[in-house]
């Protein structure tokens, strides 16, 4: 059995006139509710234990951690993504429901060292139905040489969590080979402005990947599907896109591509094919990008005074839809749905 992906991308138009629609939120449900809103949102391990939230500003960033244990929950920021040497947090809410927490780094295969200068601030901790929530604060530049300093390049964040609270920062556990992880993000680029209310007419399109099976006797798979714009009595523009990608399956969705083809007709609409090196001939033209993709990515808001237009004369009909599968292990029979 292979696995079995739903693999979208999504996006909004602004209308200037129509009645309002309703948006779908794509929201899984056993994603924990944040404690206010945050522009952006990540599940960092697989099975949906460890939730990051997150928010900019030009000077701070504030995360906030939804981690299924009542226990400790280890987050991170590394070069390159091992344990060590990273800037961490560690943090718990013990069963008095008192939070701890300290600014740290690692520098070996042993518990974190706290921090001399504490400059990532704990704003809130709690324990809730999901598991312990952490809200922190610190400046992207704490000018501490054990901080992390955060840029717009993408960083990889490590995450740890463990099932009991420990004595005290002294006596942690070793959270274990399983209950921890490191994931590539981009904090502060290409992500969702920050309450940003989409308006009321806004209309959201799937273009959807749907029931693809990913080959597991090869290690790239580019799968391309053709899609129609749809046709509106007026010009919308495109303000929003995200990403949406089956949970459990975010490790084999390396990157995705839409362009606009402009030698596509209605009888392409829905066609699929294989687009490793070469397409169809009647598709090589297609090679406008509209938008893109890549893992770490979470999606983009268009500044408010800004859009993609659609539906005008010369703007774009039919697209294209090229996803890039990556399989490195040839795994298959994993999370069929
Ligand atoms: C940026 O965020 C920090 C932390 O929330 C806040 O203290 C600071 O005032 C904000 N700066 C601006 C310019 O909004
Ligand atoms: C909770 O509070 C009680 C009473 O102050 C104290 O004896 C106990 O050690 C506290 N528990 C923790 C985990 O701090």
């Amino acid at each position: 059995m292979k696995r079995t992906i739903y693999f979208a991308f999504l996006y909004l138009f602004g209308t200037s006139i129509g009645k309002p629609n309703a948006v779908t939120q794509h929201v899984s449900p056993s994603k924990p509710t944040p404690t206010e809103i945050f522009g952006n949102s990540w599940q960092l391990d697989s099975d949906g234990s460890y939730w990051l939230f997150w928010k900019t500003n030009t000077t701070h960033i504030t995360f906030e951690t939804h981690v299924k244990t009542k226990g400790y929950v280890g987050f991170g920021l590394s070069s390159n993504g091992k344990m060590f040497p990273s800037d961490v947090v560690v943090g718990w809410v013990d069963s008095n429901g008192t939070a701890h927490f300290k600014d740290c780094h690692t520098e070996g295969h042993y518990a974190p060292t706290i921090d001399s200068s504490q400059d990532w601030m704990l704003l809130q901790g709690l324990e809730d139905n999901f598991g312990t929530v952490l809200k922190f604060v610190r400046k992207l530049d704490t000018c501490d040489d054990k901080d992390y300093q955060i840029t717009d390049n993408t960083i990889k964040v490590i995450y740890s969590y463990h099932p009991d609270d420990p004595a005290s920062f002294d006596t942690l556990p070793w959270h274990g080979a399983n209950r921890q992880g490191a994931k590539s993000v981009m904090l502060l680029s290409a992500v969702k402005s920050n309450d940003y209310q989409l308006p009321p007419d806004a209309e959201q399109f799937d273009i959807l990947h749907n029931n693809f099976h990913v080959p597991a006797n090869t290690d790239t798979t580019y799968q391309c599907k053709i899609f129609k714009v749809p046709e509106k009595p007026s010009k919308r523009h495109i303000i929003r896109f995200e990403p949406i990608i089956t949970r459990g399956n975010e490790d084999v969705v390396h990157h995705f591509v839409v362009f606009s083809c402009p030698t596509a007709t209605d009888n392409d609409e829905g066609s699929v094919f294989n687009c490793y090196g070469v397409r169809p001939k009647k598709y090589e033209k297609c090679n406008d990008i509209l938008l893109a993709w890549a893992i770490g990515g979470v999606g983009y808001d268009f500044p408010h005074n800004a859009g993609f237009s659609l539906n005008a004369p010369g703007d774009p009909q039919y697209l294209i839809l090229e996803t890039h599968f990556t399989n490195p292990t040839l795994k298959s029979g994993m999370g069929a749905k």
